[in-house]
């Protein structure tokens, strides 16, 4: 499927950064910044839990979606700290982000893991923003495709077709992950066409081109537009750059005109 058809997703990961009583303010900054553009580029901001309510309230009737950045694999239940999918939903959370890198190597999230949320967020409406992505090693050695692959399938292992439509790919490389070192928009685009492929071999052709795929790790108000033309890049997964409202409405802005 052309490119074209797949509306461009940029969204914000703001990590563990960020105050409740900073929301509206960044909020209305990155509306205006942004306008004209709301139609052509769906902007999310996956904000920390405690910020959520605030970030829903401050883009109501925007268009701009609002995330958290995990969820329990679990549906309720004695899991003390946990957050399911359906009290996200219920405070009006829309997005999810799982198996990010840094939930991965500080918290132990394997890829049978990073399966069981992604199943879990998907049996409610949320949209998960599946996070996979190679370490300097990995790469070095030569196995990105293959390990990429397999963090995919296995991420999508009982994934029903009719919930693909809903799974966002985000390709992270892990070094390039808040170390301003970014992928070349090549790298990223090789990757992030093999990931396609494996969704075509998965799922078929038209729905592998109807995924939204997302390159993340490092990308900034200067580097966005450059990947963001790459054929299979439909977005952007944004972390450091998405913390001020003018860089990342350039990166919106930017994602909107490609
Ligand atoms: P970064 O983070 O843009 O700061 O590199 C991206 C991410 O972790 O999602």
């Amino acid at each position: 499927m052309n490119k074209d058809l797949r509306q461009p997703i940029i969204a914000g990961n703001w990590k563990m950064n960020m105050l409740a009583s900073q929301v509206e303010a960044y909020a209305q900054e990155l509306l205006l910044l942004t306008q004209g553009h709301e139609s052509w580029c769906k902007t999310v901001v996956c904000a920390p839990y405690p910020l959520l309510p605030a970030a829903i309230d401050a883009f109501k009737g925007s268009g701009v979606g609002t995330g958290a950045q995990n969820l329990s694999m679990h549906a309720s239940g004695a899991y003390t700290g946990e957050v399911s999918a359906a009290q996200l939903i219920d405070i009006g959370a829309e997005y999810v982000i799982i198996g990010h890198s840094e939930r991965r190597a500080y918290y132990g999230e394997t890829d049978e893991i990073v399966n069981k949320k992604s199943l879990a967020a998907l049996e409610s409406p949320l949209r998960p923003i599946i996070c996979v992505g190679e370490t300097l090693q990995q790469r070095e050695l030569g196995v990105t495709f293959d390990l990429v692959s397999m963090q995919v399938k296995t991420a999508l292992h009982e994934v029903a077709a009719d919930a693909l439509g809903r799974v966002i790919i985000a390709y992270e490389p892990v070094w390039a992950i808040g170390t301003g070192v970014t992928a070349t928009p090549e790298d990223a685009q090789e990757v992030c066409h093999a990931i396609r492929e494996v969704i075509s071999g998965l799922y078929g052709q038209e729905a592998a081109g109807a995924t939204p795929i997302l390159y993340g790790g490092s990308m900034n108000d200067k580097n966005a537009r450059e990947l963001l033309m790459m054929p299979d890049v439909d977005g952007g997964l944004i972390g450091g750059a998405s913390l001020k409202p003018e860089s990342f409405a350039v990166i919106v802005n930017a994602a909107s005109q490609r």
